[in-house]
């Protein structure tokens, strides 16, 4: 782990505490997830204790103790999309990948989450992989994306890991 980019991260806030929430933030955008490495440097520079910053961390539900896939894949199963289908499209994607939301191929390719109204319902159903939104989804749709995304063709590999 390059602990020069967590210093980095922690410099542009002033190594304040008070901006602890943002360091995390910037954290878990530049690795998907929050290392450990990365979470005991960060409560050391920001004059906190580990177990301040892990509180902090295991409360927000948008962070992640665990490596997160290179393609994290939010299915919306917020009102409106889940009306239009929503459900059946994560269930879809579980089949193409299988692995269960809240999971993670185990080639690290691809993370599956299930969220809420996303903001966007006027495109439900909608899934978001990385930042990109894909609207108005189905789920041939959705595995072809995927499959697009995994370079043609989607075999799960082993046994997924939960996070
Ligand atoms: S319910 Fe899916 S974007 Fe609002």
């Amino acid at each position: 782990m390059n602990l020069d980019r967590i210093n980095e991260i922690i410099d542009r806030y002033g190594a304040d505490r008070t901006a602890s929430l943002a360091v995390l933030q910037d954290i878990q955008h530049e690795y998907n997830y929050l290392p450990r490495e990365a979470l005991e440097l960060a409560a050391q520079r920001l004059d906190m204790s580990i177990g301040e910053i892990y509180r902090m961390a295991t409360f927000f539900g948008a962070f992640s103790l665990q490596p997160k896939g290179e393609y994290i894949c939010r299915v919306c199963l917020g009102t409106a999309c889940h009306v239009r289908g929503g459900q059946r499209i994560l269930e879809a994607l579980e089949r193409e990948l299988g692995i269960k939301a809240g999971q993670t191929t185990s080639d690290g390719k691809f993370s599956l989450e299930a969220v809420r109204c996303l903001g966007a319902c006027a495109l439900a159903p909608i899934i978001v992989v990385n930042e990109d939104p894909h609207a108005s989804m189905n789920s041939d749709k959705a595995t072809r994306l995927i499959a697009k995304l995994a370079g043609g063709k989607v075999k799960p590999a082993g046994a997924p890991t939960t996070g």
